[in-house]
C-alpha cells in the first residue's frame, strides 16, 4: 500500500534556502498544449531557460517537465503605448509582476512516485494537469536521478542539465538494443560525444562494437584543433577490451598507433552493391550501375578483376556485345572503376580473409576500430564499411538463424558505428542497402547502428524513424532540424528548444534509452580528469570490464 504520511510531507516540505528555487505558479493551460506558468514576483522571467526542467507540486502528484517558452505578459493593452515611462524606476516597479509579468510554458512529461528514492520504473505518463497555483520549481538532483537513474552497472554519465550540476545518464542496455542516432552540424561535438557512447557501451554492456573512424578519431589519438590538444582513443583508456584494425599500416606507424593488423580487401568480395553505393562518388550512371550487375552476372565472381584487365577497345566492345551493353557505358564504367585500381588496400589475392580476425575479436568481446589512415576519401570509406558490414551480417544472420534451431549460443549483439552517415542511407540510393536493412530490421538479428551525421534531411525517412535514441546537436538548416525531430513528441516545442542551445557541447537527447527527452551540457572528454573519470567509472560496471592495464596506462 501507498505510504499517505510519507506522501504528503514529501509534496509539501518547502525547500530550504539553498534548495532548488520556487520560480512560479500554474496559471492555466491544458493536456494538449502544456501548462502556463506565471513567474514568481522574486524570481526573474531572466533566469528561466527554454530546455530546463521543473517540478509542478500539484496536490496529489508532482509532475516532471521541460520549460518549453517563455514569453511576456500584460493585463492592460495600452501597456504597449507606454513606452515613454520605460526609464521611469517607480513606474516599472509598479507594473512588474502585477500587470506586466513573465509567463512560461512547461510541458509536464512524467508523474514523479510519490516516495522518497523512487526509480525510474516508478515513473508514470501525465493524463491530467496540476491545479491552478500548484507551486513550480526547479528540478533537483534527486529528481533528476529518480527519472535518469544514477551512474551504475546499466546507466553510463553523459552529461549535466543546463541548470544544475548532477549527472544525466543513460541506460546503455536499453541504448544499444536498437539503432541510435548521433545528428548536428560540423563542430558541434559529434566525434567527442560519439567517443564518450562508445566509452559507455564498452562499460555497461554486452555488446561489442565496431567502428568505421573515417577520421582516426576514435582509436588511438584523435584531434581537437580548437584546443590544441590530441584527445586520447578508446584503444588508450580501455587497452585489454579495445583492438585497432588499420587500412594504411604506414599512416598508423607513423602517427605512433597500436594497432593489430593492416585489412587487405581481396577485389572478389567487392559486389555490384558496393559499386551502386558508390555511384556518385565515382560519377557513374544509372545505365553504368546496370551494366556492373550484368557483368557479375557473366563474369562470376572475379568480375572486377577480369573487366578491369580488359584493356583494349576491341575486347570491351565484344564484351559489350556478349552482355547486351552499349560499348560507350562499358568504356565510361571502366574508367571510372579504375579508381579502384588505385586503392592500395585493395588485393587481387583472392585468399586475403579480413573478415576472420575481425568476427573472432568481436565474438571475443573485443571492440574494434577500423581507422582508414590516409585513405579516408569518401569513396574509400563507403566501399570498406559497406563491404565489410555486409559480410559481417551474413554472418550474424547465419548465426542468429543457428541460434534459433540448435542449443548454440546467439551471437554477441553488435553496434556498427558509421560517421558521414548519408553516404549510406541516404533515401535516393534505396531501400535495400546493407545499412538500410540493418537499420530496419536487424535488432532481431543482434546488430545495431550509431549513426552520426551532419545532414539528417539526406537520410532515408524509414531509418529516422527506426533510430530508437537520438542525441541532436544545433542544426542549422530547416530540413535537418525536421528530420531530426521527426517523430518526436511535441516535435514542434522541442525545435525552440534546439534553438536555444549553444553551438557546442549541449545537445538535446530523446528517445528510447531515456524516459523523457532532456537536453544535456555533454561531459568534458579530453583532460586528465575526464580520463580517470571514464576509466574509474568503469568499476561500476556490471561486467568484468574494469580495465587494470588502461589505469595503470593513464595513471603510471
Ligand atoms: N564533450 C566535449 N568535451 C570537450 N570538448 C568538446 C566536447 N564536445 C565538443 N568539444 C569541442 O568542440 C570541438 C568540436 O567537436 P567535434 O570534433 O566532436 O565536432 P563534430 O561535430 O564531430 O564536427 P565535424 O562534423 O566537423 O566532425 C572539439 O574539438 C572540442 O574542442
Ligand atoms: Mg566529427
Amino acid at each position: 500500500m501507498e505510504d499517505h504520511s510519507m506522501t504528503s510531507e514529501y509534496i509539501h516540505t518547502p525547500h530550504p534556502g539553498t534548495g532548488p528555487r520556487r520560480l512560479g505558479t500554474v496559471i492555466g493551460g491544458s493536456h494538449s498544449s502544456g501548462v502556463d506558468v506565471k513567474v514568481d514576483g522574486d524570481s526573474s522571467i531572466e533566469d528561466i531557460r527554454v530546455g530546463s526542467h521543473v517540478t509542478i507540486r500539484s496536490t496529489s502528484t508532482r509532475f516532471f517537465g521541460m520549460i518549453t517558452d517563455v514569453s511576456l505578459k500584460s493585463t492592460d493593452p495600452s501597456l504597449a503605448s507606454q513606452t515613454q515611462h520605460s526609464s521611469n524606476q517607480l513606474f516599472i516597479e509598479i507594473l512588474a509582476g502585477t500587470t506586466a509579468y513573465g509567463v512560461f510554458k512547461v510541458r509536464p512529461r512524467l508523474v514523479l512516485p510519490n516516495v522518497l528514492g523512487g526509480n525510474s520504473e516508478m515513473l508514470s505518463k501525465v493524463r491530467s494537469v496540476p491545479v491552478h497555483f500548484s507551486p513550480v520549481i526547479e528540478a533537483s538532483e534527486a529528481d533528476y536521478a529518480t527519472v535518469f537513474g544514477q551512474e551504475d552497472g546499466r546507466h553510463f554519465w553523459i552529461g549535466s542539465p543546463l541548470d544544475i550540476e548532477t549527472k544525466i545518464c543513460l541506460d546503455m542496455n536499453t541504448f544499444v538494443q536498437r539503432s541510435n542516432g548521433v545528428f548536428g552540424k560540423s563542430g558541434t561535438g559529434k566525434s567527442f560525444l560519439t567517443r564518450l557512447l562508445l566509452a559507455g557501451i564498452i562499460q555497461k554492456t554486452d555488446a561489442v562494437s565496431l567502428i568505421f573512424d573515417m577520421h582516426n578519431d576514435h582509436g588511438w589519438q584523435g584531434r581537437d584543433r580548437e584546443r590544441g590538444l590530441r584527445p586520447k582513443g578508446l584503444k588508450q583508456l580501455f587497452p585489454s577490451r579495445v583492438t585497432i584494425f588499420t587500412l594504411d599500416a604506414q599512416s598508423s606507424l607513423r602517427r605512433g598507433v597500436q594497432f593489430e593488423s593492416e585489412i587487405q580487401i581481396p577485389y572478389a568480395d567487392i559486389e555490384p552493391e558496393d559499386v551502386e553505393l558508390l555511384a556518385s562518388t565515382l560519377n557513374i550512371t544509372d545505365n553504368g550501375v546496370q551494366a556492373v550487375y550484368r557483368l557479375a552476372r557473366h563474369l562470376g565472381r572475379q568480375w572486377l578483376k577480369k573487366f578491369l584487365e580488359f584493356s583494349n577497345a576491341k575486347d570491351l566492345n565484344s564484351l559489350a556485345e556478349e552482355i547486351h551493353e552499349a560499348p560507350s557505358t562499358l568504356s565510361a564504367l571502366r574508367r571510372r572503376l579504375e579508381r579502384l585500381e588505385r586503392m592500395p588496400y585493395l588485393t587481387k589475392d583472392s585468399l586475403a580473409d579480413p573478415l576472420g580476425s575481425i568476427l573472432d575479436f568481436l565474438q571475443r568481446g573485443t571492440h574494434i576500430v577500423l581507422e582508414f589512415g590516409d585513405h579516408r576519401s569518401l569513396a574509400d570509406y563507403i566501399l570498406v564499411s559497406n563491404l565489410l558490414t555486409r559480410r559481417i551480417r551474413e554472418k550474424y544472420i547465419q548465426w542468429t538463424q543457428r541460434a534459433a534451431t540448435t542449443n548454440q549460443s546467439e551471437p554477441r549483439p553488435l553496434v556498427i558505428c558509421i560517421e558521414e552517415a548519408h553516404a549510406f542511407l541516404d533515401s535516393s540510393i534505396g531501400a535495400e542497402t546493407t545499412f538500410g536493412a540493418i537499420a530496419r530490421e536487424d535488432r532481431k538479428n543482434n546488430i545495431t547502428l550509431m549513426v552520426v551525421d551532419q545532414r539528417p534531411s539526406s537520410l532515408d525517412p524509414d531509418v529516422i524513424s527506426q533510430i530508437g535514441t537520438r542525441i541532436i546537436y544545433p542544426l542549422d538548416n530547416d530540413r535537418d532540424i525536421a528530420s531530426a525531430l521527426s517523430g518526436a513528441p511535441d516535435s514542434g516545442e522541442l525545435r525552440g528548444v534546439l534553438a536555444g542551445l549553444d553551438a557546442q557541447q549541449q545537445a538535446l537527447v530523446f528517445g528510447y534509452a531515456v524516459p523523457t527527452p532532456i537536453v544535456v551540457k555533454v561531459r568534458e572528454y579530453g583532460s586528465p580528469d575526464s580520463y580517470r573519470q571514464l576509466v574509474d567509472s568503469a568499476m561500476y560496471s556490471a561486467s568484468s570490464s574494469y580495465d587494470e592495464k588502461g589505469r595503470d596506462l593513464l595513471f603510471p
